[in-house]
């Protein structure tokens, strides 16, 4: 396990400190990013996290498998990936010929951290009947000693189609895991990672806002824990927040996942309230890694071409066979 207190900052620093551009700046940027687009023949992916501005230029916003669905059928030259550095990775082992940018190469993962690939491997040497399902949240190098890979939006499926007679091995996220557990009913070894940002929720945090607003639902992701995923109304990926909230009937809306999210559901769902889940001790729902990506340095990562996801053609080799396996499992009907 990594020390997360290595890499969690104060969250009110982070929350109140990331500068804001004047809108004139804004829209010219912006504008400029269009023209090289068109210019470079790209597409610009964003996650559900990015900020504001840069979803706004995007022409895809969505959850890891929608990424990875657009990334798998894009006819572009340039993939511009505003996420994090394993979400570029899944796209280039997708897109080997492609040229495949992000914004900020140190825009990392605390679960991908916590599973470095040399200790996936002694351990998986422990029961060669082990079979390996990686959340996508993962380095390439794990997703190449993966049998397959899942994101939050298909872990149930994707355990359910698992062969019957293998011990199911997932990593990295010990939350995800223990709930798609609970959902399939099929025991798994955990990996003992998770994510600085969604295991700040508490039960306590959770309950002070719930009687703040009674009458609200609560949505929780999965990589939240138990004690707070056992209040929530619905536990699910960012994207299905999406189509959750579309549906309710619900006015206002508890949300605990990254405050990326947010400007999403607002947009979505004109009219209704989103209210951000309370931490207990900062406003830590930022993830720092997602937040790393600025548009200023979008525009400069268009201009240079750079940084570029550059993998090994063994990596990808390995790395793609269980990628592909997730897209079409869950591509199969309900
Ligand atoms: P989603 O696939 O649900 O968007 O989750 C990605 C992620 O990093 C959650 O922290
Ligand atoms: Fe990783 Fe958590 Fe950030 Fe998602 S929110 S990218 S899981 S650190």
């Amino acid at each position: 396990m990594i020390d997360l207190t290595e890499i969690q900052p104060r969250g009110i620093d982070r929350f109140e400190t990331r500068p804001q551009l004047p809108p004139a700046k804004l829209d010219a940027l912006s504008r400029d990013i269009l023209a090289l687009k068109k210019e470079l023949n790209a597409v610009i992916l964003a996650h559900n996290y990015q900020v504001a501005e840069i979803q706004d230029v995007a022409d895809f916003v969505g959850d890891s498998l929608g990424l990875s669905q657009q990334a798998a059928k894009t006819s572009a030259d340039v993939i511009v990936f505003c996420g994090v550095h394993f979400m570029a990775e899944t796209a280039k082992i997708l897109n080997p010929n492609k040229v495949v940018i992000l914004p900020d190469k140190d825009a990392g993962c605390s679960l991908e951290e916590s599973c470095p690939a040399e200790k996936l491997k002694v351990f998986q040497a422990t029961n060669l009947n082990f079979y390996t399902i990686a959340y996508i949240n993962c380095s390439a190098e794990v997703k190449a000693l993966s049998d397959v890979i899942c994101t939050s939006g298909n872990a149930v499926k994707i355990v359910k189609a698992a062969p019957q007679d293998r011990d199911l091995l997932f990593v990295p996220d010990e939350n995800l895991g223990a709930w798609v557990m609970e959902q399939t009913g099929r025991p798994m070894t955990l990996w003992r990672g998770n994510c600085y940002v969604h295991v700040e929720w508490t039960h306590s945090s959770i309950m002070r806002i719930r009687n703040e607003f009674p009458g609200a639902p609560l949505v929780a992701h999965p990589e939240c824990t138990k004690a707070v995923r056992m209040l929530a109304d619905e536990v699910c990926s960012t994207e299905k927040m999406v189509s959750y909230c579309q549906r309710s009937s619900a006015k206002a809306i508890i949300i605990a996942t990254e405050a990326g999210m947010l400007h999403r559901l607002q947009k979505e769902c004109p009219g209704k309230q989103f209210i951000p889940a309370p931490t207990d001790n900062c406003r830590c729902n930022e993830c720092r890694f997602m937040k790393m990506n600025t548009l200023e340095k979008l525009y400069d990562c268009m201009v240079n071409l750079a940084p570029r996801i550059e993998l090994s053609k063994e990596v990808i080799q390995r790395g793609r066979l269980p990628i592909e396996r997730m897209l079409e499992i869950s591509a199969r009907p309900d």
